[in-house]
């Protein structure tokens, strides 16, 4: 069992990673909302959680926009509003400043915010897909932001099926997506798991598969079988943040 570096010892802990950072030579990546939460957008599963306050399978599945579209359009459009003014954080400025540098190789990810990105990442694979991407449900026909929030209609084939390019319930993930990150983490010989309560396949099975050295970072414990060989429990922003001052001092 890893030991676990919080409160006062997370420094310790901070320190074996920057450690296990200079001795690896494929570092990657993977994330989940908790690593957006110090940006103001709420994870899923913690006690002020989206899925705490409702069901996923009622409002985020393929089923409800088949079934109740304009449910369907409202809700993703409020996620939509919400995200206007949100910025990365400083974590996230710090993974991408380690792949700038090359300490990351890449970062695979649930989150649907496009953070990483706007933060300066590169090789990011949206596993989940991006929500500020709009295309029509049965046509792919592209279109903007603006056209879903204002509920136009495809401008190709007519019918009412704008939607976000997210992966919803009863949706299969993006097969290109998936299989680069697959492909990255069995090249690892670090990953390091940010953020996520990894309840969600099939990402949570992601961690398994490299074949070199785990580590988690998160608010809480989430290991039930993954075996990490280190966990940091905090806030991510302020972990990173102090992580890179560590690797940067060794
Ligand atoms: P969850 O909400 O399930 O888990 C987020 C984890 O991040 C929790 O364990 C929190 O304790 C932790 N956390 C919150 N804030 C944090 C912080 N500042 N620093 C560190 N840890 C923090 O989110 P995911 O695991 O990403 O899928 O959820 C996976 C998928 O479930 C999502 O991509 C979404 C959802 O249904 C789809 O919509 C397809």
């Amino acid at each position: 069992m890893a030991k676990i570096y919080t409160g006062e010892n997370i420094k310790e802990g901070i320190r074996i990673l920057a450690d296990f950072m200079k001795e690896a030579k494929y570092t990657v990546v993977l994330t989940g909302a908790g690593m957006d939460t110090e940006s103001n957008i709420p994870d899923f599963r913690s006690q002020d959680g989206l899925w705490r306050k409702m069901d996923p399978r009622l409002v985020a599945s393929i089923d409800t926009f088949e079934e109740n579209y304009s449910l369907f359009r409202d809700f993703y459009s409020e996620r939509i509003k919400r995200l206007k003014d949100v910025k990365p954080h400083e974590g996230h400025y710090v993974l991408a400043d380690f792949e700038k540098r090359g300490i990351i190789k890449c970062i695979a990810t649930q989150n649907v915010s496009d953070l990483h990105r706007m933060a300066g990442n590169d090789k990011v694979y949206e596993l989940h897909g991006n929500i500020r991407k709009i295309r029509c449900n049965y046509c792919n026909h592209k279109a903007e932001l603006e056209d879903f929030l204002n509920r136009e209609k495809c401008a190709n084939c007519g019918r009412d099926a704008l939607r976000p390019e997210v992966v919803l319930f009863g949706e299969a993930l993006p097969m290109d997506e998936w299989l680069w990150a697959e492909e990255d983490i069995r090249k690892s010989d670090l990953i390091i798991v940010i953020g996520t309560s990894l309840e969600v396949a099939p990402v949570n099975q992601l961690p398994m598969l490299t074949r070199g050295k785990r580590v988690l970072i998160n608010m809480e414990d989430v290991d039930i079988y993954y075996d990490f060989d280190l966990k940091l429990m905090g806030k991510a922003g302020e972990i990173l943040r102090e992580l890179r001052e560590v690797y940067d001092s060794l």
